[in-house]
């Protein structure tokens, strides 16, 4: 069926709606009057165009210029705007402004995503889903860029460009997805299992952006007004349920409207219908950290909500949708190194190394001076940055050196309070966590959290995508998935004999 009209289809008529056309006459770039737009300047009616069009060729040297490089990642996605509201008192565990009183409110930026496809692919498609927060604090930004699901697929950072490559397109050929490439990465590192199992579940594909929860995936950490330090995870959960579609389903929504979740969280939001999530976080004491029989440094393993309940703090609101789409979802900028006193970074390795990614792509994608647009901080900023590309709060003639007597910005006395002490001693190595505990925790996804049903899609789920690539890529995925259940790689084994598969090459 053909998409119903409306609120998204109907977004140029409210425009009109709201908008008279009176006392609106086009402008040139520079804001002067335009006489005509109709037709470039020309010697007689077939005479070339003369130079001096200029504002006609200057639109036409912008247009050129309207494409910025997508996100490496997460290329396709949709924002919405809205609040986060404290419920629960957490002081006990921070002092970062955003979560000081009961009640208090902080607006927030949200952008959801998908991982591997570009910028114009299909909505609907098997892949974990981005799901980040910008608050906009007193403090500065605080973002949490999330997930859909709570672990991922590789415990170090130097893993994510190979990761990222197996995922989107083959160098040769230029199709994605590559199942050969997929399928031997995943294999040579079995920590990708946890979450290869939640892909390949419901869960990879979301019937709404709305009906996912969230996940730090990450672990941070937290100081309070003592100074007294915790590790800490992050979570919001849907209050709209969760919704997934069937690989069928997607595969048909996907051919009749590939803007499917955009559209949904647009409409949602237009038609006053504002989707929430309640807030939560798990706490772990450095001396819980240190004994904990899990690495709670891994992002491929989750901290068990039995030993770490989930504590209610909060709730998020969506309200409000961009203005418009490309100043405040393309050029929105979120970094896990975005962080507020009272919220710090923990030695997981995945984080670390994002610390440094996010910022490091901005100033390729955006220019060094993103953090100036009015999406990414609307403050009022007091430091020694200076110039650059598009500099438009150049701080005047405040000094532009540090230290100084002539009344720069100084140290913040709060700020410095809430810096944790943390003893450090080890000795620098290269360490491949290639052998951690890889298999626990989805073991117990599969036999104690997955329903018969959703079992048998996961299997299905599985077969299809190991049908397209080699007999020894497959034996290897098997082997893979006997380490987490003799019983799931037995019916995989089962469910591709039962499958026709053409081998065009012997492999
Ligand atoms: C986006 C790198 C791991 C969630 C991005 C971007 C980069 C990147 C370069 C594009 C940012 C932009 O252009 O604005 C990395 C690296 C990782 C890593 C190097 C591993 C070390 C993760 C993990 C998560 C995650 C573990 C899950 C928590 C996201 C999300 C976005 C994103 C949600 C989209 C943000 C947005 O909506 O603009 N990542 N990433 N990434 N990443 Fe990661």
């Amino acid at each position: 069926a053909v998409p119903k009209r409306d609120a998204a289809f109907n977004q140029l008529a409210e425009y009109a709606r709201k908008h008279s056309n009176d006392d609106n006459s086009i402008t040139t770039t520079f804001g002067t009057p335009v006489p005509e737009k109709d037709s470039s300047l020309t010697v007689g009616y077939h005479g070339p165009v003369l130079l001096q069009d200029w504002f006609s060729l200057d639109e036409l040297a912008h247009f050129s210029r309207e494409r910025i490089p997508e996100r490496v990642v997460h290329a396709r996605g949709a924002g919405a705007f809205g609040y986060f509201e404290v419920t629960h008192d957490i002081t006990k565990y921070t002092a970062a402004t955003v979560f000081a009183q009961i009640g208090k409110k902080t607006p927030v930026g949200v952008r959801f995503s998908q991982v591997a496809g570009e910028l114009g692919y299909a909505d609907t498609v098997r892949d974990i889903r981005g799901f980040a927060l910008k608050f906009y604090t007193e403090d500065g930004i605080w973002d949490i860029t999330g997930n859909n699901q709570p672990v991922f697929f590789v415990r170090d950072f130097v893993m994510f460009p190979s990761l990222i490559h197996v995922m989107k397109r083959n160098p040769k050929t230029h199709i994605r997805l590559d199942y050969d490439m997929f399928w031997d990465f995943l294999t040579l590192r079995p920590e990708t299992t946890h979450t290869t199992m939640i892909f390949f579940s419901d869960r990879g594909i979301p019937d709404s952006f709305r009906k996912q929860h969230g996940y730090g995936v990450n672990t941070y950490a937290f100081v309070n007004a003592q100074g007294k330090f915790n590790y800490c995870k992050f979570h919001w959960l849907s209050n709209q349920g969760i919704g997934t579609l069937t690989s069928a389903e997607a595969q048909k929504i996907a051919g009749i409207d590939p803007d499917f979740h955009i559209r949904d969280l647009y409409n949602a939001i237009a038609n006053g219908n504002f989707p929430s999530w309640n807030f939560y976080i798990q706490i772990m004491t450095p001396e819980q950290a240190a004994k904990s029989e899990f690495d709670p440094f891994d992002d491929t393993k989750v901290w068990p909500h039995g030993q770490y309940p989930l504590i209610p703090v909060g709730k998020i609101v969506l309200n409000r949708n961009p203005e418009n789409y490309f100043a405040e979802v393309e050029q929105i900028g979120f970094d896990p190194a975005h962080l507020i006193p009272g919220i710090e970074p923990s030695p997981d390795r995945m984080l670390q190394g994002r610390l440094f990614a996010y910022g490091d792509t901005q100033r390729h994608r955006l220019g060094p001076n993103h953090i100036q647009l009015p999406v990414n901080c609307p403050f009022h900023v007091h430091n020694y940055d200076r110039d650059g590309r598009f500099a438009i709060h150049n701080q005047g003639g405040a000094p532009n050196y540090h230290p100084n007597t002539f009344n720069g910005p100084v140290n913040d006395k709060r700020a410095q309070a809430l810096t944790p002490q943390i003893p450090l001693q080890g000795v620098a190595n290269r360490i491949d966590s290639v052998n951690e505990d890889n298999f626990t925790q989805a073991r117990v996804l599969y036999q104690r959290v997955m329903k018969p049903d959703e079992k048998t899609r996961l299997v299905q789920n599985i077969v299809s995508f190991l049908v397209p690539t080699t007999s020894a890529l497959r034996e290897r995925a098997i082997d893979l998935f006997a380490h987490v259940d003799e019983s799931l790689a037995q019916r995989i084994r089962d469910s591709l004999k039962a499958t026709a598969i053409e081998q065009h090459v012997n492999l």
